[in-house]
C-alpha cells in the first residue's frame, strides 16, 4: 500500500555524492572547500551557549539579513535566508510554480532540479547547451515558446564551470516573463577580472532570484546555510508565506553572519582555489584528460576511451580518491573533479598518471 501522491510514487529521489566514513579518503566529489571556515566562524561557534538555544531563533534571521544586505549593497528586504541553497530552490518552486506548469533549465544542469520539479508535479524541460557548453542563440525564444513559468540557470555553470555574462542574463530577464533563478552556488570562485556581479540587476528586474550558498565559498557545507537575493516582489511571498517559521536555526545564523563578515579570509581562500584550479587544469590536460577552463571550484574533464571515464572513476575510488561520475547523456565520458588542497590535487595527478600508464601500484 502506498500513501504517496502519484507524482511522488513515480519519482526517483536525489542521489547525493558519496560521503565516506574513513578519514584517509581524498574527497573531490561534492565540491566542498578543502580548507576550513575562518577563525571568526570558529570563535562564533565557541561563543554559543546552551542557554542561547532555549529560545527560538530570530524568525527572520535579522542580524544575518543586515550583514548580507550590507555586503551586497541591497536592502534587508532583498535577502531570503534559507537552510542551504537547496531550500531556497524548493521554496521558489512551491511559491511560484503550479503543478503541471513548465520549468526550464539547460542540459546538462544541477541534478536536483528534476527532483524538485517532480515533487512539485511540474514538467522540467531541459534545453541543450551547445557543444562548447554555451547557450543556444535562440534560448529565449525556446523558453517563451515553451511558456515556461520559471527558468533555472546555474552560473557559473555546473557541471561545466562555464560563466555566462551579466549582459546575457539581463537579456533573458527582460525578454522572459517568468521567474529567472540564477543559481550562483559557485560564484565566489569566479575570477575577479570577469567583473561578474548580477546583484544590482534585482533593482531593475523583479523576476530575478539569485541563489547564494555558504557551502562552497565559505567552507560550511555541514552547516546548511544559503540565501536568496531578489526584489521584494519575489522575496516577500517566500519570507512571509511559504517559508517555515524558523527555517534557519540560531547556531546557523550566528555562524553564517560571522562567515560573511570575515571577508579578507574568504577572499584569500578563493584566490588559493583559483590558483590550484589553473594548475590542476594544466596537469589534467597534459595527461590527456581534456579539461576546459572553469570559473568554479571544480573542473569537468573528458577522459580518453582508454581508460574511459567510468573505469578511471572506479580505479581512483580503489585508491581512496573520490571524484564524480554522471551516467548521463553528454557526461558519460567525463569526470567532475572538485579542486582540493595542493596535496590532494598532487595525489590525484599521481594516481591518474599511474592508472593511465597502466602501472597501477597501490599508494
Ligand atoms: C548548482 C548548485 N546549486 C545549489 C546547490 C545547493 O547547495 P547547498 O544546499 O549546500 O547550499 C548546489 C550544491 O551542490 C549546487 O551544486
Amino acid at each position: 500500500m502506498s500513501f504517496e501522491r502519484s507524482n511522488i510514487a513515480n519519482m526517483q529521489g536525489y542521489v547525493p555524492g558519496e560521503q565516506p566514513k574513513q578519514d584517509n579518503v581524498i574527497k573531490l566529489n561534492t565540491n566542498e572547500n578543502p580548507y576550513p571556515a575562518s577563525p571568526q566562524v570558529q570563535a562564533a561557534l565557541e561563543g554559543i551557549r546552551l542557554n542561547d538555544l532555549r529560545l527560538y531563533p530570530q524568525a527572520l534571521a535579522k542580524n544575518f539579513r543586515q550583514v548580507a544586505a550590507e555586503r551586497h549593497g541591497v536592502k534587508e528586504e532583498n535577502i531570503i535566508p534559507t537552510n542551504g541553497g537547496d531550500e531556497l530552490l524548493r521554496l521558489a518552486l512551491t511559491t511560484f510554480a503550479d503543478s503541471g506548469e513548465i520549468i526550464a533549465t539547460t542540459q546538462p544542469s544541477y541534478s536536483l532540479y528534476p527532483v524538485l520539479a517532480c515533487i512539485q508535479d511540474c514538467n522540467l524541460i531541459e534545453i541543450p547547451l551547445l557543444d562548447d557548453w554555451s547557450m543556444p542563440e535562440d534560448f529565449i525564444d525556446q523558453l517563451n515558446s515553451l511558456q515556461a513559468k520559471m527558468c533555472l540557470l546555474v552560473n557559473p555553470h555546473a557541471p561545466t564551470g562555464k560563466l555566462i555574462t551579466v549582459d546575457s542574463i539581463k537579456k533573458i530577464a527582460s525578454n522572459f516573463p517568468g521567474v529567472l533563478i540564477i543559481d550562483e552556488a559557485y560564484v565566489d570562485f569566479v575570477d575577479p577580472s570577469e567583473s561578474y556581479n548580477c546583484v544590482p540587476l534585482i533593482r531593475e528586474y523583479e523576476n530575478i532570484l539569485i541563489l547564494r550558498t555558504l557551502s562552497k565559498g565559505y567552507s560550511l557545507a555541514g552547516l546548511r546555510f544559503g540565501y536568496g537575493i531578489a526584489h521584494k516582489t519575489l522575496a516577500n511571498p517566500m519570507m512571509f508565506k511559504t517559508r517555515d517559521s524558523y527555517n534557519t536555526d540560531h547556531i546557523a545564523q550566528k555562524l553564517a553572519t560571522a562567515a560573511l563578515q570575515a571577508r579578507d579570509y574568504v577572499e584569500a581562500n578563493w584566490e588559493t582555489i583559483r590558483n590550484s584550479r589553473t594548475k590542476l587544469t594544466d596537469a589534467l590536460n597534459q595527461l590527456g584528460l581534456v579539461t576546459g577552463s572553469s570559473q568554479t571550484n571544480f573542473v569537468l574533464s573528458q577522459v580518453p576511451a582508454e581508460p574511459g571515464a567510468e573505469a578511471l572513476y572506479a580505479a581512483l575510488q580503489e585508491r581512496n580518491i573520490l571524484v564524480r561520475y554522471f551516467r548521463q547523456p553528454r557526461l558519460e565520458d567525463k569526470l567532475r573533479i572538485s579542486i582540493g588542497s595542493e596535496q590532494e590535487n598532487a595525489a590525484l595527478i599521481t594516481a591518474i598518471t599511474e592508472i593511465v600508464a597502466g602501472q597501477a601500484p597501490r599508494v
